[in-house]
């Protein structure tokens, strides 16, 4: 079958498929430590949970407006004037089918074929395949944790070129937990406006974070910017898929056509039972999960470093930690696949998120239980034996 050219350029998402070998060898009976996944074990809130029971029995079941339901972006800029103490306007907000589909449009909005944006190496692998699917192009930038894994204004100067329309950075990070600060995203800024680029943030693990203090928004900074977040990582929704995008005011229209075209709505169940994932009970719930990924970092981080992990840097957010392999050990996607085929430990190779020393790194995701982590260490040690 003669298939479209961009296909050439999209690579597959290793870890689903590195997810599909642990879950066959679940099936054949083995007892598989998933530390490859980037989904919480805690399950979906239960006020979120009842109230998508009370809304399916309702018959809350069709089309919404394309940007989402009035209630729920008014619940999200509530959201934001009472945890960040930032003004926006419901206009501004739209639901979207998970990050994914706000990435989606957000790049269909502003990126030509054949532009590129500045991405992070490592970082998230899809974006780079979403700008690829628009003939447009990811243009990686090695980071080390000399920058904190993550874009600076300096590289950004160093890296723009003729055809780079603007940045994308995401804070906290995956696949390394870093996080930018104000200051720091401040900075990037200035850079990318004074090039008349546009800069696009991706929050998704907001509120993922050892520090409360560490929680803080991009919108911040400027009402010109880009905000992508999602129901999927703090509120515990993966499988609902809603997420949400905040753009500057005058996009809105533009944005809202393409809403239209590509989805026409996000799914009305989830967007209702999201509703109450804003609630104090729900919120309650969600920052003792917090609480409990800190702990689980806590265990983690330096049980790795015992092993000969190499960690520059603890993570601050999500609940990831990228590290270098031991000395003894050559190259990571044979690491994870003896791992996983000797010890049942599934972890990811760095190589799923981009190319700079990646094949010398993996991302271990801490989001399973203590009991699981520590017998995920013991049976990494015996595989380094
Ligand atoms: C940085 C980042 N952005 C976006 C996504 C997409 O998430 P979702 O579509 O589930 O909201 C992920 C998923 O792991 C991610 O890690």
């Amino acid at each position: 079958m003669l298939l479209a050219r961009r296909l050439e350029e999209i690579e597959p998402f290793k870890v689903m498929e590195l997810m599909a070998r642990a879950n066959e060898l679940s099936t054949l009976g083995h007892d598989v430590i998933h530390l490859e996944v980037g989904e919480p074990d805690f399950a979906t809130p239960q006020p979120i949970v009842d109230e998508a029971k009370r809304v399916l029995s309702g018959g809350m079941t069709k089309y919404t407006d394309a940007r989402g339901t009035p209630e729920l972006r008014k619940a999200i800029s509530l959201y934001y004037a009472k945890r960040f103490n930032v003004d926006i306007e419901t206009d501004r907000i739209f639901v979207t089918a998970g990050a994914s589909g706000g990435l989606l449009l957000l790049i269909g909005l502003l990126v030509n074929s054949g532009e590129n944006l500045l991405l992070a190496d490592p970082g998230y692998p899809c974006n780079r395949n979403f700008l690829s699917n628009y003939e447009a192009e990811g243009r990686l930038v090695p980071v080390s944790p000399d920058d904190n894994y993550q874009l600076t204004a300096k590289l950004v100067t160093t890296w723009w070129n003729e055809q780079t329309r603007g940045v994308l950075v995401a804070s906290p990070s995956n696949p390394t937990g870093s996080v930018l600060s104000v200051k720091e995203l401040h900075e990037i800024y200035a850079s990318v406006k004074a090039r008349d680029g546009v800069l696009l943030v991706d929050e998704i693990y907001q509120g993922v974070s050892e520090k409360q203090t560490n929680v803080h928004t991009a919108l911040g900074i400027g009402d010109d910017l880009f905000v992508i977040n999602s129901f999927s990582k703090f509120f515990g929704m993966t499988g609902w898929r809603l997420g949400w995008v905040v753009v500057p005011k005058e996009c809105s229209p533009d944005l809202e056509k393409l809403a239209q075209n590509l989805f026409i709505c996000p799914s009305a169940i989830a967007q209702h039972a999201a509703l109450s994932a804003f609630s104090e009970s729900a919120m309650k719930i969600l920052e003792q999960q917090r609480v409990e990924f800190s702990q689980r970092r806590k265990f983690l981080v330096p049980a790795l470093r015992e092993l000969g992990f190499k960690i520059p840097k603890d993570p601050e957010g999500a609940f990831y930690v990228y590290c270098g392999l031991p000395d003894e050990v050559e190259d990571a996607e044979d690491f994870c696949a003896r791992l996983l085929e000797t010890e049942f430990v599934a972890i990811t190779p760095g190589t799923d998120f981009g190319f700079h020393q990646a094949e010398r790194k993996v991302r271990i995701s801490f989001a399973r239980n203590l009991d699981q982590l520590e017998e995920a260490v013991t049976r990494i040690a015996r595989a380094l034996r």
